[in-house]
Order: C-alpha cells, then sequence, then structure tokens
C-alpha cells in the first residue's frame, strides 16, 4: 500500500517540507507522499486521532503544536522530552506513534565540521535556542553562552537544560572575540520584521562561524552585517533541511542527499 507522510502546523500553505520531502521520496524511488495539512485552533487532537486512523506513516509537526502535541502521542523520545517540544512523529511496526525532535541535531548538522572545544555563542533563550542548546549539551560540546534581551529568560533555560551560562547581548559583545561560533535565535531579522540587530559583530574572531536559523530571507541583516568580516556565514536553510533529513531517515531508513537540497531550495528562494 502506498505510504503517506505529512506536516501539520497552523499556518501551513508557507512550508517548503512537502516540496523537500516529496522530492527525496521521488528521487529514492519510495512509494509514498507527502501532504500538508493545516489545523484549525482547538483541532489538534481530532487531528492526530485522524492521523492515525488513516494510517499516516509518520508527521512533522510545526508552529503552533510542537508542545501541545505531545500529551496524543503514545511516546516521546529523549530528544523531545529534553527540548519539550516535538517535529516528528514516527510510526513504530507495533503501531506506536513516538515524538522525536530533530531540530537542533538538524542545526549542528547543518554548521559541517565542528569541535565540541568550540566556544558558542546562542542569541536568544526561546524554543528555538532550547532545542539548539540541548543538542550541544548531548554532543558534549563544553563552552556555550546564552544572550539575551531579558537576561532571566536565559538564565531559566541555563537552569533548566543544567547547560551553559547565561549573559546579557552587551556582556556578548564585550566577549565576542572568544566565541567560535555565534548563533542567532531570535525573530529579529525574518522578513516584514525590523532590522535591527541583536548584537554588534564588531572584534568577531576571525574564522569565526555566524549562522542564523531564519531563512527567508535566505541573507538577514545580521548575516549581511557577518558578511563584512573574514568569517563563515550559514543561514537557516541547512537546519531545515537537516532536521527534515533527519526525519526522513526514521521514516525510511535511509539519510537523503542535503547538499543538493539546500542548492535547490536556495534557487527557489531567489539566491
Ligand atoms: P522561538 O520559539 O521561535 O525561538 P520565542 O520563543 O518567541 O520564539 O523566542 C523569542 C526569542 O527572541 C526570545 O529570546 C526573545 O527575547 P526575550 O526573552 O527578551 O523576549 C527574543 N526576541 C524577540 N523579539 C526580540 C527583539 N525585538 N529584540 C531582541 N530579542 C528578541
Amino acid at each position: 500500500m502506498k505510504k503517506w507522510f505529512a506536516v501539520i502546523g497552523n499556518p501551513i500553505a508557507h512550508s517548503l517540507s512537502p516540496y523537500m520531502h516529496d522530492y527525496w521520496l521521488s528521487s529514492q524511488n519510495i512509494n509514498a507522499s507527502y501532504i500538508p495539512i493545516q489545523v484549525e485552533d482547538g483541532k489538534l487532537e481530532q487531528a492526530v486521532q485522524s492521523l492515525k486512523l488513516l494510517s499516516c506513516s509518520g508527521w512533522n509537526v510545526t508552529v503552533p503544536y510542537k508542545e501541545a502535541i505531545i500529551p496524543f502521542l503514545d511516546q516521546i523520545d529523549e530528544s523531545a522530552v529534553g527540548i519539550g517540544a516535538v517535529n516528528t512523529v514516527v510510526k513504530t511496526e507495533s503501531g506506536q506513534f513516538v515524538g522525536y525532535n530533530t531540530d537542533g541535531l538538524g542545526f549542528i548538522r547543518s554548521l559541517g565540521q565542528t569541535e565540541n572545544t568550540n566556544r558558542i555563542l546562542i542569541l536568544g533563550a526561546g524554543g528555538a535556542a532550547r532545542g539548539i542548546v540541548y543538542a550541544f549539551k548531548q554532543l558534549g560540546y563544553q563552552k556555550l553562552s546564552i544572550a539575551n534581551r531579558t537576561k532571566t529568560n536565559a538564565e531559566k533555560l541555563v537552569h533548566e537544560l543544567q547547560f551553559g551560562q547565561a549573559i546579557t547581548f552587551q556582556e556578548a559583545e564585550e566577549q565576542l572575540q572568544t566565541f567560535d561560533i555565534v548563533i542567532q535565535t531570535t525573530p529579529l531579522g525574518m522578513k516584514n520584521n525590523t532590522k535591527t540587530l541583536p548584537i554588534n559583530l564588531k572584534g568577531i574572531k576571525e574564522n569565526a562561524i555566524v549562522a542564523d536559523i531564519v531563512y527567508n530571507p535566505l541573507v538577514t541583516p545580521f548575516l549581511e552585517e557577518a558578511e563584512k568580516y573574514n568569517v563563515r556565514t550559514i543561514n537557516g536553510l541547512g537546519m531545515l533541511v537537516h532536521q527534515g533529513a533527519l526525519a526522513f531517515s526514521y521514516w525510511n531508513g535511509s539519510y537523503p542527499n542535503t547538499n543538493d537540497m539546500i542548492q535547490r531550495l536556495t534557487e527557489q528562494l531567489g539566491g
């Protein structure tokens, strides 16, 4: 029987996941499709019941349901427990629905070669930052600071994950020379959002990696600023593609071609 996968969220029309997964499924000759499903407010439980009833083999979960879906699943993998959010649901052979989170690990894979002795600076302390910080901890990184507009929120994250150090944006600027990897996780710089930068990059270490989890626009004002220095910039497309590739591998047992997909999506987004 033909399998099917889905992504649920609200809104969902803008999601690039259907294009990405359909392409990978057909390039690996897997007889399956992947469809976007808009789930209206208050309808999440019914939607999950329907997905189960209609034999969905697995699905992605996006905003605003990543946390809310947890009670409706049979098991939650350690990755999703640690982050407190699910972005991928896998149906096991025994028919159980298990929640995973591939966002943080996907992001770290998008950075390419890094060392766990690298010093990391995370800007922002929201849900996206949490997934990334958790993944760095799991991979055995030792030196990580979280800078946030509201320092108490960074402190809360450090306390909850028992990892990292909370600092202000000003402290981040003062210590900038010490970081090998700087990761922008706030909504600043998203299309239609402000051009304000969370921190000034003056003094950034040569050859540092500067990443932004935003991919629309492909080059955020933060990355545009970073390009003035001798650093390697990475936009949020890699995270999108690698979190999807991990989900794909959990569902289908094979890892898809991520570089090719990053290139395709870059072209689609006009890069
Ligand atoms: P997400 O789940 O996508 O990470 P979120 O949970 O709403 O989004 O997190 C937003 C993060 O961006 C927070 O760290 C927030 O800072 P505060 O804790 O001070 O609210 C940060 N953020 C949002 N708007 C910002 C702005 N205009 N300037 C600086 N930081 C901002």
